[in-house]
């Protein structure tokens, strides 16, 4: 459907554009980071282009997860209107590039060794064809648990190994007043608490079959049943105004100490690095409990659009700019990621960031790695949202069982497949 939409548009791009003409200094940018952490992260990149002398037009589409700025940009695309750049996750990459609207970055990933720097897992995703279609900005993992540490100290509260332990934690903030779990209700983020759920309940193998194989076995077993009604059991712990909140006031919860903990991807440490938060000062990042050896991953890439002639050295120059050595560790230093190369030292990280460099080595070695489901990395787009409207569903009451959550979950993935 994308590959039709696009490919005339494709066409009638490249020759529409394809007299010489002076290269144009500019880099346009279609993302979704907009939270404070967000913003100071990409300010890192707009400064090093800005050093080399490209002007930076920004395409900001609000939303976490992604999901606006996806329709903003197939809009933009099926107009012939390609950014240098977008932000996208995992298989939105390989759509776009089935789809025959992506450029081709080879020779610059032949010439700064990129085949050599970047994990295989991010090169699946990187690579269509053979040929270098983006350049990922780092890796994100799901699996993690926020924590306040005045509050914690305050509450007499310990790292929580189990899924157990971690209910026990909440009932000690409850007991104390505090909000104990702060979640934002929209779909995208009670899936990415889910995608780790699974994890946590069902383990590494259960994880992978079910959500990176869509296993039906998997997905309508007792462990996706026991999967959901832990998932419901979390979801007693959250306030009543969760609905629709968006995730960095979520986090900003946290960080005030109205809310003990949230489970959210590694972005929400940006959060609180733009707070000035010092992990094991103020906060604590753990890994959601039952999760520890494995990692659920995603990773940022920046989807390089077959753009016209003049554009194409700017966009060689983003392409280099983001993979670059420096780059890679001052941006996710400020980001909360770990940068997308195996090569760059972890000195500049703070004690989260320096776990999240080991486990992602560790799990990748071990075969723990795993693709979110929530965020893009498990399955193409129409099955990942499938999935996260039934997560969503059942949290917000309309499914109302842990049977029925199944059954519609293997009915809407089976549809979507
Ligand atoms: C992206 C992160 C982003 C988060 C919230 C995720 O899908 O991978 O970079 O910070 O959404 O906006």
């Amino acid at each position: 459907m994308l590959r039709k939409l696009l490919i005339g548009t494709a066409l009638a791009t490249t020759f529409a554009f394809s007299a010489h003409a002076e290269d144009v200094k500019e880099v346009q940018m279609l993302h979704w980071w907009t939270s404070g952490g967000e913003a100071a992260a990409l300010n890192v990149l707009k400064g090093d282009l800005a050093k080399e002398g490209y002007a930076w037009k920004d395409v900001p589409v609000a939303g976490g997860g992604g999901d606006a700025a996806m329709t903003a940009l197939k809009a933009m695309v099926a107009a012939g209107n390609y950014p240098t750049a977008s932000q996208m996750l995992g298989y939105t990459v390989l759509d776009y590039a089935a789809a025959g609207v992506m450029g081709d970055l080879t020779e610059t990933a032949k010439k700064e060794g990129w085949d050599k720097s970047v994990p295989a897992a991010l090169q699946k995703f990187s690579v269509y064809d053979g040929k270098w279609v983006a350049a990922p900005v780092n890796v994100h993992s799901v699996n993690w648990l926020w924590i306040n540490k005045a509050v914690m100290d305050k509450i007499g509260g310990a790292e929580p190994k189990t899924f157990d332990d971690f209910v026990a934690l909440l009932d000690k903030a409850k007991a104390a007043g505090v909000i104990p779990l702060a979640l934002g209700g929209q779909n995208w983020q009670e899936a990415t608490m889910f995608d780790s759920v699974v994890l946590s309940t069902g383990g590494p193998e259960f994880y992978k079959k079910a959500f990176n194989d869509l296993d039906d076995e998997s997905l309508k077993s007792d462990t996706m049943k026991k999967s959901f009604d832990n998932l419901a059991k979390l979801v007693t712990y959250v306030d009543p105004n969760f609905s629709g909140r968006d995730w960095n006031l979520a986090t900003a919860m946290v960080i005030k100490g109205d809310a003990l903990v949230q489970v959210m991807g590694d972005w929400a440490k940006g959060e609180f690095n733009a707070a000035k938060k010092t992990p094991g000062t103020d906060f604590l990042c753990y890994r959601f409990p039952g999760t520890e050896g494995s990692v659920i991953y995603n990773s940022d890439m920046f989807g390089m659009f077959n753009v016209p002639d003049d554009r194409k050295a700017a966009q060689v120059a983003l392409a280099t700019a983001t993979l670059s050595k420096s780059f890679q560790s001052a941006f996710n230093v400020v980001k909360g990621s770990v940068p997308a190369r195996t090569d760059v030292p972890d000195t500049d990280f703070d004690a989260c960031g320096k776990k999240g460099i080991a486990d992602l080595k560790a799990a990748n070695e071990g075969g723990t790695l795993f693709g979110s489901l929530a965020q893009g990395y498990g399955a193409p787009p129409a099955v990942a949202n499938a999935y996260k409207d039934v997560v969503s569903k059942f949290v917000h009451g309309q499914i109302k069982t842990s049977d029925e959550a199944v059954t519609e979950l293997v009915k809407a993935i089976d549809d979507a497949k």
